[in-house]
């Protein structure tokens, strides 16, 4: 059987005075959009407010996975979700009522994902796995694009994976993915990947989603 994989690419390394041609290049061929909110506070970077984020969101023409990397995530989180985001997901080092933050988001009709920094083991959070829709395994440290895959969180994967056995929860890679990594998080146990400046860096950004879609299907 075909594992069922999905490919959400990040727009941080995109150009972000012309965004909308930006995603209007890879909306055909992108399962959802993946879009970083950094506050400059949980991670030393800025990008988005929350009324520029709304604007891209509404603007979007498939779904958005939200990736929140800001401080205090609890009251925003569910407002990403009522906005009309797909699927929002709050970092467990930046949120303070985790699973009431996740059943929040769920509630204002968005999946809910839980996020974890390279140093964050999954084992602290294994009892919340009937709240989470999407974990979201760091494969860098999160603030930047273009940072080298961590090939040691494939450890990681590989237990969440078994956490989550048979369950219909998204296993979500971001950082690093390429043409090169991609089959590596694959094998690992991955199923949702993330992929920025390996899309936004190369000539025609919608064929390399495609060729790391096809990539993934080789699951
Ligand atoms: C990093 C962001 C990523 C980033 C990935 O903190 O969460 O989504 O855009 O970019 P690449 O694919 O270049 O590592
Ligand atoms: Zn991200």
């Amino acid at each position: 059987m075909t594992r069922e994989v999905r490919i959400t690419p990040s727009i941080l390394n995109a150009d972000f005075s012309h965004l909308q041609q930006e995603i209007q290049k890879i909306s055909a061929v992108s399962d959802l959009i993946h879009l970083d909110v950094m506050d400059n506070v949980f991670v030393p970077n800025f990008t988005f407010n929350f009324e520029t984020a709304s604007q891209i969101i509404h603007n979007c023409p498939i779904g958005i996975d939200a990736h929140l990397m800001v401080a205090d995530s609890d009251n925003i989180a569910p407002q990403y979700a009522e906005i009309g985001c797909q699927s929002v997901t709050v970092h467990a080092e930046a949120t303070s009522n985790i699973s009431q933050t996740l059943r929040a988001i769920k509630v204002n009709g968005a999946r809910a994902g839980l996020a974890l920094k390279p140093d964050t083991s999954i084992e602290g959070y294994a009892d919340l796995i009937d709240d989470v829709d999407m974990f979201l395994i760091m494969t860098v440290e999160p603030g930047f694009g273009g940072q080298k895959f961590m090939e040691n969180m494939m450890e990681k994967v590989r237990r969440t994976k078994a956490l989550i056995g048979s369950r219909p929860i998204w296993l979500q890679v971001d950082g690093g993915i390429s043409l090169e990594t991609l089959s590596i998080a694959l094998e690992a146990g991955a199923d949702t990947f993330v992929a920025g400046s390996a899309v936004f860096n190369a000539e025609d950004p919608a064929a390399m989603i495609i060729a790391l879609r096809e990539l993934a299907g080789k699951a």
